[in-house]
């Protein structure tokens, strides 16, 4: 197996066996990195490198005295057997080989990097597949741009500085903690210019310097229904700039890995087993952490404006004067049906939809006139927050007008890998729900749309039919 390890080469003897131009990017690469190359072939290719400053080129066949002394060598060459015999010879001095056209037969291989600054990210195949390596560094280009090389940099200038060595061990391992976690906020001032703030503010992470509190603005965003790919594009690149992450119990808390682990991750859900703070608590906590000028997210399950009460903590922010800004999340009254294979609207079956909560304000049910106006509204009723009192849902509905036979899918988990359907009727699916104990989170949908299920169905989930009350 092969160890990935950063070795310092600066001075180090290396010998290029071979003159062709794959001999001459080996030598680009270990020159790149301040080894001194000695290049051996009967004849060279027409490449800048071999006149470099630092590349002796020896116009002779190989021979295997040419590696004592020698750190690491690569067999460049398109003979076989001469590639062969620099490995056998380096095998019995102790120096370390690779060969060229068999990438996995030596000690080493080099793998496919992406510097800036000081910052290398590299892939490796062991060998295997020595493309596909290349190709991994190529799409991580677009992600570690130019700004990581000023953010290291900047990193860098911090740790040479007189007040960072005047900090006592701890306080240092605690600064350098510090510097990661505000990195995603440093990053973003950077690729925007503010070259002078990204300073002060890694300066006051670090510790060697008094913070001036800025205001960032709290970001509201949606983390979808819990498929990890439905968060969009700006959602997760606000989370990798964030320090502070208040995060309710449907947001998939992969993301808090996947695209800030440093920041710090705060459990608010309301939900079981979850840390049941009080809104009034999450909004305490919010404003004490906008306070402190970090970049703090709020990520909210689905969409933060439906049902979300991410309305409310919008206009808390604004009532004490924090900028805020909301990115949109897929909603699960969307994305749950969409994933149960049930157009909410269609042509054929319904030409309007309503989404509705079962829940009010106090935590009592729909009025006599909500019922009303829900049972004689729209085509197709998507129901939120309401699996746990389905026998209340249909009753009403039935008695405002529904008909019984009314289908009624209850979708729970949506969009995560177990999600199951009950399917039933305003009769049936309170009973049937009762027998089976579905898992929460769950939604409801009403209307002929759920009839279209065996021919839209793409997602796989487990599916429960019921045709008794
Ligand atoms: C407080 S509301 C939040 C809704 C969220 N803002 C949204 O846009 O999806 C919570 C309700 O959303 C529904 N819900 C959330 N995630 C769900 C999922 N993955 N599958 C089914 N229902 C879900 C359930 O009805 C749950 O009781």
């Amino acid at each position: 197996m092969f160890l990935p390890i950063h070795i310092q080469m600066d001075n180090r003897p290396c010998l290029i066996v071979g003159g062709s131009l794959v001999a001459a990017r080996k030598c680009m690469k270990l020159l790149e990195y301040g080894a001194r190359v000695t290049a051996v072939a009967p004849a060279f290719c027409h490449d800048p490198v071999w006149q470099q400053a630092g590349v002796t080129c020896l116009c002779q066949p190989y021979d295997s005295s040419l590696l004592a002394g020698i750190f690491l060598a690569i067999a460049a060459t398109d003979d076989q057997q001469v590639n062969a015999s620099v490995l056998a010879d380096a095998e019995k001095l102790g120096v370390l080989a690779q060969r060229t056209d068999q990438a996995d037969a030596g000690d080493f291989f080099l793998p496919a990097t992406l510097r800036q600054g000081t910052l290398t990210v590299s892939f490796g195949t062991d060998g295997v597949n020595p493309a596909f390596s290349r190709m991994l560094r190529d799409q991580a280009a677009a992600r570690y741009d130019e700004a990581y090389s000023v953010y290291g940099a900047m990193t860098e200038e911090i740790r040479g500085s007189a007040a960072w060595q005047r900090l006592a061990q701890q306080q240092r391992k605690s600064g350098l903690r510090a510097l990661s976690r505000c990195s995603g906020r440093a990053l973003s001032l950077i690729r925007s210019g503010n070259h002078a703030e990204a300073r002060e503010l890694l300066a006051a992470a670090a510790g060697i310097k008094a913070a001036t509190t800025t205001i960032q603005p709290v970001c509201l965003i949606g983390a979808g229904p819990g498929d990890p790919g439905l968060i969009t594009v700006k959602g997760a690149e606000r989370l990798q700039q964030a320090e502070v992450v208040l995060y309710d119990g449907y947001a998939n808390p992969l993301f808090l890995q996947q695209y800030c682990p440093d920041a710090e991750h705060i459990d608010v859900g309301k939900h079981k087993g979850g840390t049941c703070r009080t809104q009034a608590e999450i909004n305490d906590l919010m404003l004490e952490k906008a306070a402190t000028g970090a970049a703090v997210v709020r990520l909210k399950g689905g969409d933060p404006l439906m049902f979300g009460r991410g309305g409310e903590e919008a206009r808390l922010l604004a009532k004490h004067g924090i900028p805020f800004e909301i990115i949109p999340g897929v909603t699960s009254a969307l994305a749950a049906p969409t994933y149960a294979g049930i157009p909410v609207t269609d042509r054929e079956f319904a030409s309007s939809v309503g989404f509705y909560s079962m829940h009010k304000k106090e935590g009592e049910l729909l009025s006599d006139q909500e019922w009303q106006r829900m049972a004689q509204g729209p085509d197709t009723l998507v129901l939120l927050m309401g699996s746990t009192v389905l026998q209340e849902i249909a009753g009403n509905l039935i008695r405002c007008g529904r008909a019984p036979a009314t289908p009624v899918a209850l979708i729970t988990k949506g969009t995560h890998p177990t999600q199951t359907r009950y399917l039933g009727t305003l009769a049936t699916i309170a009973g049937l729900a009762e027998r089976h104990r579905p898992e929460r989170p769950g939604l409801v949908v009403v209307g002929d749309v759920v009839n279209v299920i065996p021919a839209m169905d793409w997602f796989p989930c487990v599916t429960i039919s019921g045709t008794e009350a």
